[in-house]
């Protein structure tokens, strides 16, 4: 079993993510820390608490950042893409419990002290909350057995950006963070663009979740109709990227995904904020920006069916 911490913005594929951990036998949920992102840090903590009443998720909630540590490009929250209330409109009722009194990053730091080399951490929002971890705990990346994330995107399969032409969102919402975490010596492994946008659910795939994964299905159908309804408006088609549940993926299943590794840098500011940068460690640059840092490793290519049907089939334990 993996004991794992979510860093989450939920948000709709957030929370597809959460129950796609919640129903996976190899996966020991130990923790879910919120950030702000798809919605404010108040928003998606209550998100977090909501579904972890609605699906009787044993892990506890910790309130993490409701800002960035450095520049970021755009202002505000996509409720055109996630919903005013992150779970694309649905109703939501207030939920019972409270997040627990400790901080985001604390947690982070507290829980991988208890359990050393023996965490990792999915992180699908932006990275504050690990970069804050960082400053608490320099040793952390001693301390942490993985951390996969979500975010960035290097060009592969055509794949640059979704909220500039060269940026990812979780990055371009908190750039500096982003930096600090490539640049740590945890060991990252990087599910960006390149792959994400390669994994496209389509109308099939719902209808199958709503036959074969009770409430769990259900409540995915409900919240992903805002979100497809934005994707059809850009593409034509309705069908959808898996963004956030292909760093689950990777983490329960990583032959799914070619990957090379490689320094990564983050663009902290002007017209790239937030572009990942891939650097060669062999070549003779004249910065040395992209030298003697530690490595991460970047997915290049995914086979699309072994992620979608390790979905599909985690989420029909849902059902069962
Ligand atoms: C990422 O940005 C957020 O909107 C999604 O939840 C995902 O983590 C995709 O770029
Ligand atoms: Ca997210």
């Amino acid at each position: 079993m993996k004991k794992v911490i979510f860093d989450t913005d939920i948000g709709i594929d957030d929370a597809m993510a959460l129950l796609f951990l919640h129903y996976s036998p190899a996966v020991d949920l130990r923790a879910i820390v919120t950030g702000f992102g798809n919605a404010s840090v108040e928003t998606t903590t209550r998100n977090a608490l909501y579904i972890k009443e609605c699906f009787g998720i044993g892990a506890p909630v910790y309130r993490g950042a409701g800002q960035p540590i450095g520049e970021r490009l755009g202002e505000g929250y996509p409720d055109f893409v996630h919903g005013s209330n992150g779970l694309g409109d649905i109703e939501i009722a207030e939920p019972a419990g409270r997040a627990e009194a400790l901080p985001g990053a604390q947690a982070i730091v507290q829980i991988a002290r208890e359990n050393p080399q023996e965490i990792s951490i999915v992180a699908v929002g932006r990275l504050t909350n690990l970069a804050l971890a960082l400053e608490l705990c320099p040793e952390l990346p001693e301390l942490i057995r993985e951390v996969v994330v979500m975010g960035g995107a290097f060009g592969f399969n055509g794949h640059r950006g979704n909220v500039s032409p060269v940026a990812e969102a979780n990055i371009a919402g908190d750039p500096l963070a982003a930096d600090r975490v490539f640049t740590s010596g945890l060991r990252t492994t990087i599910v960006g663009l390149d792959v994400t946008q390669e994994t496209i659910a389509d109308s099939q795939f719902f209808d199958a979740l709503k036959d074969n994964a009770g409430s769990a299905g259900d409540f995915i159908v409900r919240i992903t109709r805002l979100y497809l309804d934005f994707h059809e408006r850009v593409t034509g088609t309705r069908a959808c990227p898996v963004h956030d549940s292909s760093a689950v993926a990777y983490l329960l299943n990583s032959c799914s995904y070619t990957t090379r590794s490689g320094i990564v840098r983050v663009v902290t500011g002007g017209i790239a904020i937030g572009q990942t940068i891939l650097g060669d460690p062999a070549a003779d640059f004249e910065t040395t920006a992209w030298q003697g840092k530690p490595v991460c490793n970047i997915c290049t290519a995914v086979k699309t069916d072994m992620v979608l049907d390790l979905y599909a089939d985690t989420l029909a334990l849902a059902g069962n």
